[in-house]
């Protein structure tokens, strides 16, 4: 028998709990039941968030709401930049692209951050930058952006901040409103801990200032309709919403809210110090930044004469845990543990153990050990 262990960043685990109130019998979406669940799960949502702003709903993956973002702030031919550190900072670039918009792109080393000194500068040298897209979590390296600092070199500019929060949302602190961010991007499958599905934008009102005037075709990411839909009496959306994961959300918001949103950041550093700690005490080396920030994912170079392939292989089949490899340029050189949402320290020492016994079964030279007592050494330092 071999029991699962999902452990890759996106899709994640999902509480027993969230499971059972997505399998109750469908409701109509067009009901005061739904309604009142749907104005909750908006109130739990800018919880989450820490905004004031309305936080729209689609049924779509996390791409469906960035789409979103280009096709409702902007306008064919306006000046953007495009601040990337990976994987998913392309895919502003390349939806930037396909909108005929004139973008800046700037790219950071692959498992460094973004420099948040360069975007006020470029911001100061072209006063014509309408947008700024950035990746909060660049889940493709494990590295988390400085939002806050990123936010201090928009403000005063009229520059509108996108942040594509996909994986960071829930995991990694992120103070929508104090920190400027004027649009947040995110989905339902990482630390939001429901299945793959959903997806949301806040939208700030210097941000709706750029849609009045954006002339991007749109229709089904349309946020004005969605204003409209969320802004009745019984608040609704636009199109028929995805009725089950939004029953699944309002319980997994419920949990985050129970636990507490300090409380959750704190759990997803230990998780993440953990991770690392546990990594370096095996002697492999760390791809994501060693540094508390970076708590949604860990990236580990694989080790020279380990295939990656079989590692992760083996380390799925043998022993039922599920990692995530490379993307892009580092594909088979590094490999991803996913630890963004419904985790908690026995899933660390859980995949820990299984990287262990895999490297030592391909011939790496491995002390069987080394990596799950330093992470128990973080867990007994930081829960006792
Ligand atoms: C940071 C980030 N952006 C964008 C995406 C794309 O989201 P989706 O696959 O839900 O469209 C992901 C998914 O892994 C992500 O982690």
């Amino acid at each position: 028998m071999i029991k699962k262990f999902l452990m890759t960043p996106g899709p994640t685990q999902i509480p027993s709990e969230v499971l059972l109130a997505s399998a109750q019998p469908i409701i109509h979406h067009r009901t005061g039941d739904y309604s009142d669940l749907f104005a909750r799960v908006n109130e739990n949502l800018k919880y989450v968030y820490q905004t004031r702003n309305e936080v729209i709903s689609f049924a779509s993956s996390g791409t469906g709401a960035m789409e979103s973002a280009v096709v409702n702030l902007c306008s064919p031919g306006d000046k953007v930049l495009i601040a990337s550190c990976g994987k998913f900072g392309e895919r502003w670039r390349d939806l930037s692209q396909v909108y005929g918009l004139d973008y800046d792109y700037r790219e950071y080393e692959w498992g460094t951050p973004v420099v948040p000194a360069d975007i006020g500068q470029a911001l100061a040298d072209d006063p014509a930058i309408k947008v700024v897209f950035v990746t909060h979590s660049e889940t493709s390296t494990g590295v988390v952006n400085d939002m806050q600092a990123i936010g201090a070199a928009v403000a005063g500019s009229d520059a509108v901040l996108v942040s594509d929060s996909i994986s960071g949302m829930g995991s990694a602190e992120l103070k929508t409103d104090a920190w400027g961010i004027d649009v947040v991007v995110s989905g339902s499958q990482k630390a939001l801990m429901i299945p793959p599905g959903l997806a949301f934008v806040s939208v700030s009102a210097k941000a709706w200032g750029l849609v009045e005037k954006s002339t991007l075709p749109k229709y089904y990411f349309d946020w004005t309709k969605a204003r409209k839909a969320l802004a009745q009496d019984k608040p609704t959306t636009a199109f028929t919403p995805a009725v089950s994961l939004m029953v699944g959300l309002d319980k997994a918001l419920d949990m985050i809210r129970a636990e507490g949103l300090e409380q959750v950041f704190e759990r997803h550093i230990i998780l993440g110090r953990a991770t690392r700690a546990a990594v370096k005490g095996l002697g492999l080396e760390l791809f994501s930044p060693d540094d508390d920030r970076c708590s949604s994912v860990t990236s580990v170079k694989v080790p020279d004469g380990v295939d990656d392939n079989k590692l992760r292989t083996l380390i799925r089949d043998k022993y039922g845990v599920q990692l995530a490899g490379g993307q892009g340029p580092i594909k088979g050189k590094i490999f991803r543990i996913g630890h963004c949402g419904y985790y908690n320290y026995t899933d660390i020492i859980v995949a820990i153990t299984a990287l262990e016994l895999a490297l030592k079964e391909l011939g790496h030279p491995v002390e069987l050990g080394s990596g799950v007592s330093k992470a128990q050494a973080v867990f007994g330092e930081e829960m006792v």
